[in-house]
């Protein structure tokens, strides 16, 4: 008999996803796997509330609907800070957020831990709670940037990070901190040029390996590891030229980006 393969929603604004999924099939490769971006709405960090949550609610519960979804991940921080409670009243399987790792941070901070996340992320009452009840003993310094996330995108599509424009966005927090957590799925896609800039002074500390084990600890897991599930993913944006994209997703074993029109 043929042993049930769980299939995994994961979804994001972009491509930030994407560093979610890569730690997620290191330790699951045998599952099936639908990534859906929708970058007709990207980027997040700068979208209303209410589109927002209406955008996941509508692209998530419909995809939920039309495959045979065991567990969803929201692949974004920006989107987990306000979407979690609507989709888990809504959906019937184990949806996994992602957001930003303040308490591992905090705890391995000496002098000041660093947010970097989306100009959203760092507004969010759910951001200010977290530092709350997790870093009372370190200052957290907050810093929003649409153009990390841009650079993330770019770099996937095939265009060098431009290391000078990295170093002026980081300049503000960059002596004050020891530690920064990657706020934002997207950053983990350039986590070296950000080590880089931000040099071995600063640790570096993102949520992908606890999303992973989250994610291990819900499913029962009937396949073996040693098979590979299949991976789709699908975007919200009209086709249009992504030949560097499709070549980056090939590596990760995708294949090319097919579309899935959004209406709201
Ligand atoms: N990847 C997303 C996050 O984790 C958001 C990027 C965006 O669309 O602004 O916050």
């Amino acid at each position: 008999m043929t042993k049930k393969t769980a299939k995994i929603l994961i979804f994001d604004s972009g491509v930030g996803g994407l560093s979610v999924y890569k730690e997620i099939q290191a330790q699951l490769p045998q599952l099936d796997y639908l990534y859906i971006f929708d970058n007709e709405a990207y980027p997040y960090g700068e979208l209303d509330h209410d589109t927002l949550i209406a955008r996941v609610d509508t692209i998530v519960s419909s995809l939920v609907a039309q495959h045979q979804i065991d567990l969803v991940v929201i692949a974004c921080n920006t989107a987990s800070t306000i979407v979690l409670p609507t989709l888990r009243a809504k959906l019937s399987v184990p949806v996994v957020g992602v957001v930003p790792a303040i308490k591992p941070a905090s705890n391995l901070a000496n002098k000041a831990v660093g947010l970097i996340a989306t100009p959203a992320t760092i507004t969010r009452p759910y951001t200010h709670d977290l530092i709350r009840d997790f870093s009372q003993s370190k200052p957290v310094e907050l810093l929003g940037s649409t153009r990390l996330v841009d650079i993330a995108e770019e770099k996937l599509r095939g265009k060098a990070v431009d290391l000078e424009e990295l170093k002026n966005i980081l300049a503000p927090m960059e002596s004050k901190i020891d530690v920064a957590v990657l706020g934002c799925t997207h950053f983990p896609l350039i986590r070296e040029e950000i080590q880089a800039v931000l040099t071995n002074h600063v640790q570096l500390v993102d949520s992908g390996e606890a999303i992973a084990r989250r994610v291990k600890d819900l499913l029962v897991i009937e396949a073996d590891a040693e098979t590979q599930g299949k991976r789709e993913i699908y975007s919200s944006a009209p086709p249009w030229e992504e030949g560097a994209l499709n070549q980056a997703l090939y590596l990760l074993g995708f294949s090319p980006v097919q579309y899935y029109p959004i209406e709201i």
